[in-house]
């Protein structure tokens, strides 16, 4: 179904029929709670095994988690915010030449989710952008506002180290070495989402972005410091993830849900709109190189008098990420594909 961006600088009055929800798969904003022990985790603890323990935690519990004392400055996160407010803020013109529904290309401007794909569309427009390794792409990244190749090459490096952090917090927290992940995951590639949700006329009928599952590692999360929208589904039931300042959101992705063998899941999440405030984030996903085949760690079941095994089958992240992009958000976990029991 054609889609068109929706970030026009103008309010929408309406909400055009191709972004209505049929009545059972709509939002119910009034039976979204808050999450009152929402972990939030300070990076900056001398504690490891602390740290270690709050990882475990959140991971097990909500595949989900805020952290703060990061390393990435307030500023670097101030100019990033800017130049993607900049950035969705010019004229539609400038835009469209950088628009595109392939999802195959490594620099792109598209609205929805996955236009040629999906039956209904959704309040959001994007601009995903491959950022490692950064010389082959930064030439085709938007020249315009003059100064996002800068702010934003700088940006994805420190939050690619803030990944990689996790990433070991989480290989510990598994009781595998510090640099498991590193290691499976190989050279990981990395890509960003900057996503838009403008002012939208009636939230309860449409979704920002609707409930699915990250496909890829470990996805940190920049949120609008002031405005809400991002829900996560705990024990079937949706909770909002309010913004901390200054704090980044981490989840888990398929990948590490699979590497883990289960232990810790990849959680549904979706974005809903409002009908004030346009709201932005940035998503940095990393991602296992290309050919890194995926295998749930051996010691997780492996153990003599367990009666765990495998859950899942080896795949290369090719391979799944091509059937993620083959698909339409709101289906079945991709993962499912992928068990040894089917
Ligand atoms: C995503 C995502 C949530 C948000 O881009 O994968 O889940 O709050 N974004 O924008
Ligand atoms: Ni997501």
């Amino acid at each position: 179904m054609a889609a068109k961006l929706i970030s026009t600088g103008l309010r929408h009055t309406t909400l055009p029929g191709n972004y209505v929800r049929p009545i059972s798969d709509r939002p119910r904003l009034s039976e979204v709670s808050q999450l009152e022990d929402f972990p939030l985790i300070d990076l900056s603890s001398s504690d490891r095994s602390l740290l270690v323990q709050q990882t475990h935690q959140a991971c097990a519990r909500f595949g989900f988690f805020q952290v703060t004392n990061h390393g990435v400055s307030k500023q670097v996160i101030d100019d990033m915010v800017s130049v993607a407010h900049e950035f969705f803020s010019m004229s539609m013109e400038e835009k469209m030449k950088l628009y595109s529904d392939d999802p195959t290309r490594t620099t792109r401007l598209s609205t929805s989710f996955n236009v040629k794909k999906e039956e209904v569309n959704n309040w959001r427009d994007y601009l995903r952008l491959h950022c490692y390794p950064i010389h082959k792409y930064v030439h085709e990244w938007p020249s315009k506002p003059p100064s996002f190749k800068e702010v934003v090459s700088k940006y994805s490096r420190e939050v690619r180290e803030v990944g990689f952090n996790i990433e070991e917090l989480i290989s510990e927290s598994l009781g595998l070495e510090k640099d498991y992940l590193k290691k499976v995951l190989g050279e990981q590639g990395q890509h960003m989402a900057v996503n838009y949700y403008p002012p939208c006329p009636e939230p309860e009928l449409t979704y920002g972005l609707p409930a699915h599952t990250d496909p890829n590692a470990l996805t940190i999360l920049l949120q609008d410091s002031t405005v809400c929208g991002l829900q996560i589904l705990i024990d079937g039931q949706w909770f909002a993830v309010n913004p901390h300042p200054n704090a980044f959101v981490i989840n888990i992705g398929d990948q590490l849900q699979a590497l883990s063998n289960g232990v810790y899941k990849s959680v549904w999440h979706r974005a809903v709109t409002n009908t004030e405030n346009p709201r932005l984030s940035v998503a940095s996903f990393l991602c296992p190189a290309d050919c890194a085949v995926m295998s749930p760690a051996k010691s997780l079941w492996e153990a003599e008098d367990s009666e765990t095994k495998p859950i899942y089958r080896d795949f290369t992240y090719a391979e799944y990420y091509k059937k993620f992009w083959s698909r339409n958000l709101d289906q079945e976990h991709c993962l499912e594909n992928f068990r040894t029991d089917v």
